[in-house]
């Protein structure tokens, strides 16, 4: 009998566009998890069924949730994954997405408050709260459902990130202790320290650990995350935790462990090789007129520390002149969250300080920043496979594969300057220049060490990243999630 996987993420593998002509425009989702998990699922859907259950985010896809009102993809194709959305009522979801998953939690794991202001905790956020938990309650129904339609067999059931925290003990509670069912939760993110974790209100606090917990297996991409959540196990919580990393809470089990996620490597490769990829590479490399090459590909998003990493560009400028005209940064930000005030705000401090990087710099024959928020993924392939140096100084960062692709894809082989608080960096660190993300000082130096090393030195670096990007596919990553739930 075919084995049954469910997987539950906030945002699916597909987004739907209404066209011109009413008709539905399906495009793939974005983002580091959903390119994790679809690659990672190609191989389990070969032998077991799969359904993909994530929220209705477009308009375009309330429309694919209530009129296909089935699961889209083809059942009957055993490499398909099933996709089910969830038209949860708008404001119950913006409140759930925006205002607690975005501002709150996101902002806690990456430390991202600007603490004399933020958070309050007032009756607005337990209004939001009430939210949150009512989509994740329609997560755990729709689960639910799933596992009722086939009652035969167990059923293993991803949950991913901080929007389903909730998720495995309401799935639990709705099915039941006999139902033969394993639950792993995955954080893509970091996990906050204690004394960070603590700013939440107790019971908030309380009830995401509690929510988690209920699964079997939890996991997170680096040891240093799986420890910070250990510990608010223990010291928030007041779980029973043993030192090979098991919780005993509320008379249940489970086992943390670790996971990172890199890269498939075939099959990035094999993209980067389409017209696509080859244009831009050709009209990037005539831009860059010979000149070495910085580059950065993130979302604009407050934790990927954007702004000091131009400003680490600037003092690299300021500092050693001997740069001029002979290097170009080029810095890809593209949008994303856009509901979220601060967001918006990053956007203005990101344009002013490459307005000032151009000032300062610019001459009629050399243009020494180009900064894109226009999303391009082919462009972004071919930056990376130009790249000599590649710049990921993220505040905290779960993993960042931007890190792992950057090397995988290089043809002459790029230097990363990396973050120390990148998840990566345990993998990575070796290989790397490492960088304390606030010091802009430290970053530009590193700059101008990985712009200075011998090429040679470049490209083993670069091979040596390239070699621990392949050795964690997105298949290995999740077959070992899968493994855990049936021990
Ligand atoms: C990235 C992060 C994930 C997160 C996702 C959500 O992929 O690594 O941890 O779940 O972004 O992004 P979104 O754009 O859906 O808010």
């Amino acid at each position: 009998m075919r084995q049954r996987v469910l997987v539950a993420s906030n945002r699916g593998p597909v987004s739907y566009q209404v066209g011109a002509d009413g008709t539905l425009v399906g495009r793939r989702g974005g983002g580091g998890l959903v390119a994790g998990m679809t690659s990672g699922l190609a191989a389990v859907a070969a032998q077991a069924d799969v359904t993909w259950i994530c929220a209705a985010l477009s308009d375009g896809d309330r429309v694919a949730a209530r009129s296909l009102d089935a699961p889209v993809g083809d059942p009957e194709d055993p490499g398909e994954v099933r996709v089910r959305m969830l038209d949860i009522p708008p404001e119950t979801f913006d409140r759930a997405y925006n205002n607690v998953a975005n501002s709150i939690l996101w902002f806690t794991h990456h430390m991202l408050f600007d603490t004399p202001n933020q958070p309050q905790f007032g009756f607005e956020f337990r209004r939001d709260w009430d939210s949150y938990l009512a989509y994740n309650q329609a997560f755990a129904d729709a689960l639910a459902h799933e596992a009722a339609a086939d009652p035969a067999g167990r059923i293993r059931v991803l949950v991913q990130d901080y929007h389903l925290s909730l998720v495995p003990r309401l799935l639990r509670e709705k099915l039941g202790a006999a139902a033969d069912v394993g639950i792993a939760h995955f954080s893509h993110t970091p996990w906050a320290p204690l004394d960070y974790y603590r700013m939440l209100p107790r019971q908030v606090g309380q009830a995401l650990l509690d929510g988690i917990l209920a699964a079997d297996h939890v996991g997170f991409h680096a040891q240093c995350w799986a420890d910070a959540f250990l510990d608010c196990c223990a010291q928030f919580l007041g779980a029973e935790v043993s030192p090979a990393g098991r919780v005993i809470h509320a008379g249940h089990v489970t086992e943390v462990a670790v996971h990172p996620l890199g890269v498939d490597v075939p099959e990035l490769r094999a993209r980067a090789q389409e017209d696509d990829v080859r244009a831009h590479v050709s009209a990037l490399s005539q831009a860059a007129d010979s000149r070495r090459l910085i580059v950065r590909v993130d979302r604009t998003e407050l934790s990927k520390n954007i702004v000091r990493g131009l400003a680490a560009y600037r003092e690299l400028l300021a500092t050693r002149p001997q740069w001029h005209g002979r290097v170009v940064h080029l810095a890809f930000a593209y949008p994303s969250r856009s509901a979220v005030p601060q967001y918006r705000a990053y956007i203005d401090q990101m344009a002013g300080i490459a307005g000032q990087i151009s000032e300062e710099f610019r001459t009629p024959d050399w243009n020494p920043l180009v900064l894109e928020v226009k999303d391009d993924y082919a462009r972004s392939l071919a930056a990376c496979t130009l790249a000599d140096v590649l710049l990921v100084n993220p505040i905290r960062d779960g993993m960042n594969l931007v890190a792992q692709e950057g090397p995988v894809l290089s043809e002459r082989g790029c230097a990363l300057v990396l973050s120390r608080e990148a998840g990566a960096a345990a993998t990575l660190g070796d290989d790397a220049l490492l960088v304390n993300p606030y010091d802009v000082s430290e970053t530009a130096e590193a700059l101008h060490q990985a712009l200075s090393m011998p090429d040679s030195e470049r490209r083993r670096r670069s091979d040596a990243l390239a070699a621990t990007a392949a050795a964690c596919p997105p298949a290995r990553w999740l077959g070992d999630q899968l493994a855990s739930l049936d021990r």
